[in-house]
């Protein structure tokens, strides 16, 4: 099936969708964006996408291009147009196209792409089966990583230097010795007692929207939750650990630089959020 791609007002082929050479996101990264799960053909969590969308906008002071309304408009006709029934939907916003010349552009309508993609469910559901390892790197980002910004070539970094290694994910590690997030994904520990472990929010990690939902997940199964950082020493010899993310959910991780995680297996605890994330998750009907 032919994909179309949302820019700027226009549905268009994926071949023939293009943003001007001097878009301000491919410039300077000067751009946010979203990426909201697509399950059994409905939208995650749409409300706290959108919610830190605006927020993203707001730090940055790019002025939102449309209403939120009418941007969940846009994600669930690309969703709908490209029959995607399991997969991910992006949504970018950059500054706009303006002249090469760092500050902010006056009167300048900000860019808006929405590309809505398939993805098999039964690899994730492979993956998980498995668990992923992580390799630990430096964090090297800037200093508000809060904000989901298109300047993600830390994370690109960190990713292939994991992949060759065969992690599915990299895990930054601050100066302290404490991990602060994967480089798409924020990272937990379940403790050998049984306690949940995340970094708490700040400006050294990106507010989760899965982290969110699943500290809700916590609350209804009953677990105990710390928000702190945690060393890779801890992690190592923690129970169990995984990340969430948009694209993966609940995600087991079973070696830390090629050690094991527990027993090198996927967790219990992990496993039975994994199962029980969409229930505790906000679906939007299509
Ligand atoms: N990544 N931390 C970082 C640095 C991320 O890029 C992401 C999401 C997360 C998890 O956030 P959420 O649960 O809202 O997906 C944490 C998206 C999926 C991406 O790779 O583009």
């Amino acid at each position: 099936m032919p994909r179309t791609v949302y820019v700027n007002g226009r549905y268009l082929p994926y071949a023939h969708a293009a943003v001007h050479v001097e878009d301000r996101g491919f410039q300077f990264a000067d751009a946010v964006y979203e990426v909201a799960e697509v399950w059994r053909g409905r939208l995650v969590d749409e409300a706290r996408h959108m919610a830190r969308l605006e927020r993203s906008l707001t730090e940055l002071e790019i002025p939102p291009p449309m209403s939120q309304a009418a941007l969940a408009h846009v994600m669930r006709e690309t969703v709908r147009r490209n029959r995607v029934a399991n997969g991910l939907v992006y949504l970018q916003v950059s500054r706009g196209e303006a002249p090469r010349d760092f500050p902010f552009p006056k009167d300048v309508a900000p860019t808006l792409v929405c590309i809505a993609r398939s993805i098999d469910p039964a690899k994730i559901a492979a993956r998980a089966d498995g668990g992923i390892g992580v390799k630990t790197m430096p964090d090297i980002r800037w200093a508000r990583c809060d904000i989901k910004t298109v300047m993600l070539l830390p994370a690109c970094l960190a990713k292939e230097a994991a992949r060759r290694e065969d992690a599915g994910e990299a895990w930054f590690v601050d100066e302290s010795g404490l991990v602060t997030e994967g480089a798409s994904s924020n990272a937990w520990i379940v403790t050998r007692a049984g306690r949940l472990v995340t970094r708490p929010l700040g400006h050294d990690i990106l507010p989760g929207v899965t982290r969110r939902t699943l500290v809700d997940l916590l609350g209804i199964e009953g677990l105990e939750l710390d928000e702190r950082a945690f060393s890779v020493a801890e992690a190592l010899a923690a129970g169990e650990a995984f990340v969430t993310s948009a694209s993966a959910t609940v995600m087991p991780v079973v070696r830390i630089d090629g050690r094991p995680v527990g027993d090198g297996r996927p967790g219990p605890i992990t496993l039975k959020l994994r199962l029980n994330f969409h229930h505790a998750a906000a679906i939007s009907e299509p």
